[in-house]
């Protein structure tokens, strides 16, 4: 018996990963995290299978389920929204499960910061503008966040800043921001990404609350950062004609000269 982890993806019952699939399918018990979760994903569980909605448990009532399927020797399928390395709640499950000695595996999903910047068509870095995106959110109930990890610590970098949990303080995201990121720096919002009612909202810091206006709640992320609709940017060398390379030696003296394509 094994609990396996797995990632359902941002919403879109398309973007789950083929082993996540079949481990659905070869577990006869489902726990799944709340509304986040789409039904077609649960499609993959097998005739008869007891699905559960862990929204309404406890940890410990989640982990009565983990251990009633452990005794009867039924594998487990634990699915997350998104992946689980970010917000998930999978390292207090972990936890538990070490110390009652049960097997359990991670498969990973597609996060929905990768589907809000699919959805956007968006290379996040540009050579030159941005090379880095921090994984963010603001405080919450359930979360306090570390003192050093602020916005205002975060935009001191100038990186792209993927905003989670955060849609309803949207006006202090753009007050805390605009001082360092301006006030013409694009915004994105997009929410539910890749579900059948996803909505996005381009703006900048100045516009961004007049446009979302009170449309959006829950499930969205706030992406901000120049890189957000830029034309102008460098070219990547990767892809120079004059750039020498491991797998395109260029030159009378390349770097890696044994390494070139036939
Ligand atoms: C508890 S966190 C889960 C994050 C998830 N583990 C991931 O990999 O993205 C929930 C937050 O993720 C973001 N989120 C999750 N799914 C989303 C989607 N389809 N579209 C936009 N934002 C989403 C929202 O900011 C939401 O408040």
């Amino acid at each position: 018996m094994t609990v396996h982890f797995i990632g359902a993806g941002p919403g879109a019952p398309d973007l789950l990963t083929l082993r996540g699939r079949d481990l659905i399918a070869a577990s006869p018990v489902c726990l799944y995290a709340g509304s986040l979760v789409p039904e077609g994903v649960l499609a993959h569980c097998p005739a008869g299978a007891r699905i559960v909605n862990t929204a309404p448990l406890s940890l410990e009532q989640i982990i009565d389920e983990i251990r009633a399927a452990h005794a009867a020797g039924q594998n487990v399928a634990r699915l997350h929204s998104g992946d689980l390395s970010v917000w998930s709640a999978m390292g207090e499950q972990l936890r538990c499960l070490r110390e009652e000695g049960i097997p359990y595996t991670v498969t990973p999903g597609v996060p929905s910061f990768a589907a809000a910047a699919a959805t956007l068509e968006a290379e996040l870095t540009l050579p030159g503008l941005s090379q880095s995106v921090v994984l963010t959110r603001t405080s919450g109930r359930a979360s306090a966040m570390p003192d050093s990890e602020s916005l205002h610590n975060f935009a001191q970098t100038g990186a792209v800043l993927a905003i989670h949990l955060s849609i309803h303080v949207l006006a202090r995201v753009v007050q805390e921001l605009t001082p360092h990121y301006g006030a013409d720096c694009p915004v994105a919002v997009v929410w539910r990404a890749s579900w059948p009612d996803e909505r996005v909202v381009r703006a900048t810091l100045a516009t961004v609350e007049a446009a979302v206006g009170n449309g959006m709640e829950r499930t969205a992320i706030i992406l901000v950062g120049r890189t957000l609709g830029a034309q102008d940017f460098a070219t990547s060398r990767l892809y120079a004609g004059d750039y020498d390379r491991r797998y395109r030696p260029v030159g009378t003296a390349p770097r890696f000269p044994e390494s070139g394509t036939p």
